[in-house]
């Protein structure tokens, strides 16, 4: 199904997220349940439940992992995911919990910068949910969290790598039409997305990043409420001739506050 609105009526902050939990510091391992487990819907419904037995995916920031475990624990996905953690905690509780539920043999994370990883995979397909916080530098609560000035540029970066599919997590206070304009002109269309309302949270509430975002909004590469803002999770294809391109949609969702 395309273009789902998930949680309608009810914050992402108000769905039951007991299945996340950390007993790290938010400073050292993400902690974010209603945002993970928003990503870990978007990789069951988009990707895990569309992908065939021989599949590889490559993943962009696993965190303590428990987006990808909790989604391949709900779908018959039998192919692998390659995901790169940066923050060597993180990944170590990540290992963990793979062992845990015995789930090694379909996902596999390494403490490595992925850039510096990816091509060895061979793989078609991408998964993040990238850091997309915007600011003047990376001296935030969490460093690896950042997204750039504008808090896309590593998903621009993620967008210009050339694989045949790609599943990230979008923001509305992150320039997400000059995202969208981004993967177009990659060769991606957008073929399938999800929206959740997400209210601002301990990293996107950080004064150094409130200000930044108040000034993109001024320049209209930032939309949110006062309550809340639009985090998508969208499917990017290259072009074929079977799918259509539903990026209008969504640019006019997200830029809706
Ligand atoms: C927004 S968090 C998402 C974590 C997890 N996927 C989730 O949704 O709960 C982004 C993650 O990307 C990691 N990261 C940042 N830069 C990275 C890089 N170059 N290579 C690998 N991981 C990176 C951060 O350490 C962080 O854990």
């Amino acid at each position: 199904m395309t273009g789902t609105l998930i949680n309608s009526g009810q914050t992402a902050s108000q769905v039951d997220h007991s299945e996340y939990s950390s007993s790290h510091s938010p400073n050292e391992v993400f902690f974010c349940p209603e945002e993970s487990h928003f990503y870990s819907q978007c990789l069951e419904k988009m990707v895990f439940s569309r992908c065939t037995q021989a599949d590889r995916v490559i993943e962009f920031g696993s965190g303590d992992g428990s987006p990808v475990i909790h989604s391949l624990l709900r779908t018959q996905f039998k192919g692998t995911v390659y995901g790169y953690e940066l923050n060597s905690t993180a990944c170590q509780v990540a290992q963990s919990r793979i062992r845990q539920y015995q789930l090694g043999r379909h996902y596999i994370v390494r403490n490595q910068c992925f850039f510096e990883g990816w091509q060895q995979t061979d793989a078609k397909c991408l998964i993040s949910n990238p850091p997309y916080l915007p600011a003047p530098d990376n001296d935030l609560y969490m460093p690896s969290l950042h997204g750039g000035s504008d808090g896309a540029v590593l998903t621009r970066k993620l967008l210009s790598l050339g694989c045949d599919q790609v599943l990230s997590l979008i923001s509305a206070y992150s320039n997400p039409v000059e995202t969208i304009e981004h993967a177009l002109a990659q060769g991606y269309q957008i073929v399938d997305f999800m929206i959740a309302p997400l209210q601002f949270g301990y990293y996107s509430s950080e004064a150094k990043v409130k200000q930044t975002i108040q000034t993109l909004r001024a320049a209209r590469k930032a939309f949110y409420s006062s309550n809340i803002y639009l985090l998508a999770g969208v499917l990017f294809k290259q072009k074929s001739y079977g799918d259509i391109d539903i990026s209008k949609e969504l640019v006019q969702v997200m830029t809706a506050f």
